[in-house]
């Protein structure tokens, strides 16, 4: 394999022009969940995306260390933005000992990235089911059949688990809470929204929670 073959795109010269119109202090609402709402209705209707919820989350274990992955943001409002996964996973086992993470929206067909930074908790356990309860049959069982995050021999166990479950549980009938299983609620500390101008001369906004509660918005350099 030559060095043309492992890189088949000229990736240095793949660059797009960002659109012209902006983002200023002026347009902001006043607060960032606000603000969210806004561009998330629109990333949801002219955005042009596959899942305009779906955003790259970042966790740091007890010594630092990085990881990231895509979730589905499920729901949010001024309380925070909330994403359901597995309590034994890679994610939950670092937010349990540091609740620091940072949350990425990457909608690159409309130039846009929102980025939040706070403080992840558990979701009450009442909130959880209320939203299990709305996931299908199959996702239900597909929560109690992985362990997630932990090696396994192969597809094949997974498979066997789910079909143990589909027999215990068919559809129609009334799946349990995995105990294993939850929300997280990322309480927002700072939250920028990066709409990508003309020339890389971008507009960064930056909303900074204020000890009072209110938020103090700050432009950064692009
Ligand atoms: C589009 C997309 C959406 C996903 N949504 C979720 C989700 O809502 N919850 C979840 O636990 N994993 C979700 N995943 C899988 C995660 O990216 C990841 O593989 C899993 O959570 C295990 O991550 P961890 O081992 O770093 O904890 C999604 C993956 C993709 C690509």
């Amino acid at each position: 394999m030559t060095d043309r073959d492992a890189v088949p795109f000229d990736l240095a010269s793949m660059r797009k022009q960002y659109r012209a119109e902006g983002l200023s202090e002026s347009d902001l609402a006043a607060s960032p969940v606000e603000q969210f709402a806004r561009w998330f209705a629109q990333a949801a209707t002219e955005g042009g995306m596959f899942e305009p919820n779906a955003m790259v989350v970042s966790t740091a274990d007890a010594e630092g260390r990085p990881s990231s992955r895509t979730v589905l943001l499920k729901h949010f409002d001024e309380q925070g933005f909330v994403f359901y996964t597995n309590y034994g996973s890679r994610k939950a086992r670092d937010l349990a000992e540091n609740p620091h993470v940072s949350l990425l929206f990457p909608w690159h067909p409309m130039a846009r990235q929102v980025i939040v930074s706070g403080v992840a908790r558990r979701t009450a356990r009442d909130e959880t089911a209320a939203y299990f309860r709305t996931r299908p049959h199959g996702s239900r069982l597909g929560a109690w059949a992985s362990a997630q995050s932990a090696v396994i021999a192969g597809r094949a166990e997974l498979d066997a688990a789910y079909a143990e479950l589909a027999a215990r549980y068919p559809e129609g009938e009334q799946v349990p809470v995995p105990p294993h299983w939850g929300g997280f609620r990322v309480v927002p500390h700072a939250v920028e929204f990066w709409q990508g101008r003309e020339n890389r001369l971008h507009d960064r906004l930056r909303y900074v929670a204020q000890p009072d509660g209110s938020w103090r918005v700050e432009r950064l350099s692009p």
